[in-house]
């Protein structure tokens, strides 16, 4: 690589089910990871552009990258964003893949008001403090990094907050929504400083995707 040449733009993206679904949009646009890329241990990937990169990390720090400038975009949910919280950066497309919703479940038949401050259990410690906070429900927060779905089953939570796309999870577990908190879909975002000093090359990159997601 030329080192007069600016470092390739670089893009943080989710791991996991969000992966399966951004990599063919980048794939319309003319990007994709180059033969053997994915399947080696390296972290910061080359695609069949030389001024892009992929690193492909935990959804949960995609916003810290994009945040501090070590990624120059990302590709995150908005669930994540909402609990990440704060301005930081810029969010110009709904990117509409892996939609789904956040939802408060209980189990069947819960009766609300016997408890005084019932247990919920979430990722999501911020997003449900603040909705039952909204609400003037007083809840205790427990947090959980994974199978929310488990915790009222086995008494340690009253209810939870949780991604719902099928339900099949929580019929499985003999739960039901009962609330929507925040409609889900991954989101392209931009550091702020990139939207000013790669201005081109990220406009023109948000242009393609919108194009492409508008065929
Ligand atoms: P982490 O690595 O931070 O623990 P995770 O294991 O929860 O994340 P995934 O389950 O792949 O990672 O979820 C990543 C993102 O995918 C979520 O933040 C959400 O935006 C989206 N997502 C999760 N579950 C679903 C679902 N059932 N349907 C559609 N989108 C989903
Ligand atoms: C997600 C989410 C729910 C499930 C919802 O979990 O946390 O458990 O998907 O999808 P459904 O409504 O289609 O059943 P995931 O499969 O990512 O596993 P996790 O619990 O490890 O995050």
């Amino acid at each position: 690589m030329n080192p007069s040449l600016p470092r390739p733009l670089r893009i943080a993206l989710s791991k996991g089910r969000i992966l399966e679904q951004t990599l063919p949009l980048f794939k319309a646009i003319g990007i994709e990871l180059l033969p053997g890329e994915q399947a080696s241990r390296k972290l910061v990937l080359d695609t069949t552009r030389d001024d892009v990169q992929f690193i492909i990390i935990r959804a949960t720090d995609v916003p810290t990258f994009v945040e501090y400038g070590a990624a120059d975009l990302g590709v995150v949910g908005k669930d994540v964003l909402v609990e990440y919280g704060g301005e930081s950066f810029y969010e110009p497309l709904d990117l509409q893949i892996s939609r789904c919703r956040l939802m408060v479940a209980t189990p069947k038949g819960y009766q609300p008001g016997l408890t005084a401050r019932p247990r919920v259990a979430t990722k999501y410690v911020n997003i449900a403090r603040d909705y039952f906070a909204r609400q003037g429900v007083q809840v205790e927060v427990v947090k959980l990094y994974g199978s929310m779905e488990l915790a009222p089953l086995v008494g340690l939570a009253d209810f939870i907050v949780d991604l719902v796309e099928t339900g099949n999870t929580l019929r499985a577990n003999g739960l039901e929504a009962t609330e929507t908190v925040l409609e889900v879909s991954s989101r392209l975002i931009v550091n702020k400083a990139a939207m000013k000093m790669r201005h081109q090359q990220v406009t023109e990159m948000i242009t393609q995707l919108r194009d492409h997601l508008e065929a």
